[in-house]
């Protein structure tokens, strides 16, 4: 046995030794042919290749055993075109031609699998075939820049190049899209990246997150759509030392700056760009060039340190032309309240100056200056509500109606003092109503989860449930549910106390512990008791659910868990005990009603994260975008961080994983209305 094993290792390493041999001495007369096509093509007049032997060319290297590694040609003034069997030179690590005037279509080179250093810019090639980068897994400086190609996309292909580190195509008539490969996850040594003045669109990829890039040039884009979309993912890109996305359609706010702690240059002029600038960008201390001129940037003319060069003129929409001087107290509140909503461009391009009753768009004063009139009905806003109206002391009427705001509304609103008509019908909205003065008409109709216990969020399955109280002590029997509802953040876990009972009787329901609610009255299923508890029926829950079949959306260790509808339309889902699995510890959790043992959540329709994670391709569904799923864990994190902490009672999830956690229709783990920053 040791001896066959033995002989068959001798013999493969024979053919090992051999192979190559054989291989380079067939080839190398081929490279040779090669390089005489391309002398007869370049017609290079001020090279000496008259050696027979192109190895003792002039800027050309071959190896020991005469294959050609190098073609180190730029600056030669070349004409003429590429031999077409360019890539059989497979050895070939370094071809540089760049800065000539060749012309005709380049070859492909699809299988210079030795190719590293790929240098063809400033030449006159027609076009390049799409399968050129096809098995150049080598490559890792490739330099495209100013040729005159007809339109080319980036192709696929490329995402073999995993050691590639530099590719720079600024001018070289590219379209389409910026590809999503050239994120961290294909190319984690890349650090330059220019795809500047190209007829690119659409937006910067979110696989662009937490990328190694230091140089990202994107800017002039040709196409009549530009590049466009938000600048967020530039947040993570912490190796960025070099920005320019000058001249294209960016929208929406500037990002972070934190953590860019090596920034020197940062070009945005010619964009879209809203909101105000932040002071992370302003108190960056390696920031050297920041350009902002013609935007759309509101609030303070941000001050950069005496050492930065700033270009900052042309359009924009700063309250006063100094940098540095803070607006009117009533900007800042305005802004303050279209942060939430995500400073909408129709704000941004109306509202100019520093005194806000010019008057603004949807803004009424009194004729004392006082905002007294907040009128944003039918503007298309998402986003939340902010608290921060209620630092609008003066405000009489605050009309958001007919727009898609969601979250909730802010309890602080019920503290202004001289409000007189609150108008938020015709959203989004849930939770329950603040408890208005009588004197404030308060109008929320067309808002289908009103009045409700909000549609939860982190459904973190309950663990460390409460201990049992005392048996139902009192007159109302039943079962007890906390379900967590924080002011911001809403968890919706229903936590179950142990009340066990045997009960038939209509009266019979099960308690739901709301935190920190206040509200009067509910829907018919739900019935609000003491302390913002709240009741619903065991014979409401079996109704709704009729625990079919159709009605199952999964099956976890202790139980199966059906969806249903109570009346009011509220979604929920409902966890059922089978019978007999239960141990003594998953029975301090749930609801007890003689046999039955149910555990009642909101319902989060895309179901779990790990059906996104791990069923992916079974489902067929898009791989979860990096974006996102930082979105979901931030979420998570608040969730828990609610349960254990915040919450009236806190608890420990001891169970934390993709399955257990729920995510809504906005692939969002909890409906917390998250500040625009
Ligand atoms: C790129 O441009 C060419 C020529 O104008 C066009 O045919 C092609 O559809 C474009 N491709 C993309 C992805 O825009
Ligand atoms: C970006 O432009 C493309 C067209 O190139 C368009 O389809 C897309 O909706 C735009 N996206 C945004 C966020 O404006
Ligand atoms: C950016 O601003 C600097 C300083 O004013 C200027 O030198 C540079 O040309 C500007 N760049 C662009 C793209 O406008
Ligand atoms: C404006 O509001 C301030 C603060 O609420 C108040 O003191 C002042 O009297 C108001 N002025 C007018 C003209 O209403
Ligand atoms: C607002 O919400 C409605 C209903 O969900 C939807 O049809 C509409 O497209 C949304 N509009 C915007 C601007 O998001
Ligand atoms: C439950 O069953 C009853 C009677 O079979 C039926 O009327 C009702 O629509 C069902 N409800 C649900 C939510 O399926």
């Amino acid at each position: 046995m040791t001896k066959a094993f033995l002989g068959f290792h001798l013999f493969s390493f024979i053919i090992i030794i051999i192979l190559p041999t054989i291989i380079h001495s067939q080839s190398a007369p081929n490279d040779a042919a090669v390089m005489q096509a391309l002398k007869t093509n370049l017609t290079p007049k001020s090279l000496d290749w008259s050696d027979p032997n192109p190895c003792n060319w002039k800027h050309i290297q071959c190896s020991r055993d005469n294959r050609v590694t190098r073609i180190q040609l730029p600056n030669q003034n070349l004409q003429g075109t590429l031999p077409q069997t360019l890539n059989t030179l497979t050895q070939l690590q370094v071809l540089e031609l760049q800065n000539n005037q060749l012309t005709g279509p380049l070859p492909s080179l699809s299988g210079l699998s030795q190719l590293q250093y790929l240098l063809l810019g400033y030449n006159l090639f027609t076009s390049i075939p799409s399968d050129f980068f096809t098995g150049m897994s080598s490559l890792q400086h490739v330099y495209l820049d100013y040729i005159t190609f007809s339109s080319w996309v980036l192709p696929e292909t490329l995402k073999s190049a995993s050691n590639l580190q530099v590719f720079s195509a600024t001018s070289a008539n590219i379209n389409g899209t910026i590809p999503d490969f050239f994120g961290r996850d294909f190319f984690s040594r890349l650090t330059t990246l220019h795809l500047d003045i190209n007829s690119l669109e659409g937006g910067i990829p979110d696989s662009f997150f937490g990328s190694s890039i230091q140089s990202l040039r994107l800017n002039g884009q040709n196409s009549r759509s530009k590049l466009n979309g938000t600048l967020d993912v530039i947040e993570s890109m912490t190796q960025l030392t070099e920005v320019w996305l000058h001249g294209n359609m960016f929208t929406g706010t500037l990002p972070d700056f934190s953590g860019l702690n090596e920034l020197q240059t940062f070009s945005v002029r010619d964009n879209s760009l809203i909101g105000p600038v932040p002071e992370s960008l302003t108190e960056l201390q390696s920031l050297k060039v920041v350009n902002l001129t013609n935007n759309m940037f509101q609030g303070p003319k941000p001050s950069f340190g005496k050492s930065v060069e700033v270009d900052i003129s042309g359009r924009n929409s700063f309250c006063l032309p100094d940098p540095g001087v803070g607006c009117d107290d009533r900007v800042n509140k305005l802004l303050a309240v279209v942060e939430s909503v995500g400073y909408p461009q129709v704000f941004a391009e109306n509202w100019k100056g520093n005194d806000p009753c010019e008057p603004w768009l949807g803004i009424k004063c009194s004729a004392g200056g006082n905002i007294t009139v907040v009128n944003l009905q039918g503007m298309g806003l998402t986003g939340c509500i902010s608290p921060d109206f209620a630092a609008i002391k003066s405000l009489q009427r605050l009309l958001l109606a007919d727009n898609n705001l969601s979250g909730m509304i802010p309890d602080e609103l019920k503290d202004l003092p001289i409000l007189i008509e609150l108008d938020v019908s015709n959203n989004q909205l849930y939770g329950r109503v603040p408890e208005f003065k009588q004197s404030v008409t308060v109008r929320t109709e067309g808002n289908v989860d009103i009045e409700k216990d909000g549609p939860s969020t982190t459904p973190v399955s309950p663990a460390g449930g409460r201990k049992g109280s005392d048996g139902g002590g009192g007159g109302k029997p039943g079962v007890v549910v906390g379900s967590v509802v924080g002011g911001l953040v809403v968890v919706a876990s229903l936590l179950a106390g142990v009340h066990p009972r045997h009960s038939t009787s209509d009266g019979d329901g099960v308690k739901i512990t709301v935190a920190g609610s206040s509200t009067t009255g509910g829907p018919s299923d739900i019935h609000v008791v003491e302390a913002g508890n709240m009741v619903i029926s065991i014979q409401v829950l079996r109704n709704v659910n009729n625990f079919s079949q159709d009605n199952i959306l999964g099956k976890g260790g202790f139980g199966t868990v059906y969806k249903g509808e109570l009346h009011d339309g509220t979604k929920i889902a409902v966890k059922r005990m089978e019978s007999g699995v239960m141990s003594e510890k998953g029975l301090d959790e749930y609801c007890l009603d003689g046999n039955e043992r149910l555990l009642v959540y909101e319902y989060m329709p895309q179901g779990t994260l790990s059906r996104f994670l791990f069923d992916s391709q079974k489902e067929d569904f898009k791989l979860l975008e990096w974006t996102k799923r930082l979105i979901i864990a931030l979420d998570v994190a608040r969730g828990v961080e609610y349960l254990h902490g915040l919450a009236q009672q806190s608890f420990i999830h001891r169970d934390l994983k993709p399955s257990n956690i729920l995510l809504g229709d906005d692939m969002r783990a909890n409906k917390l209305c998250t500040k625009h920053k």
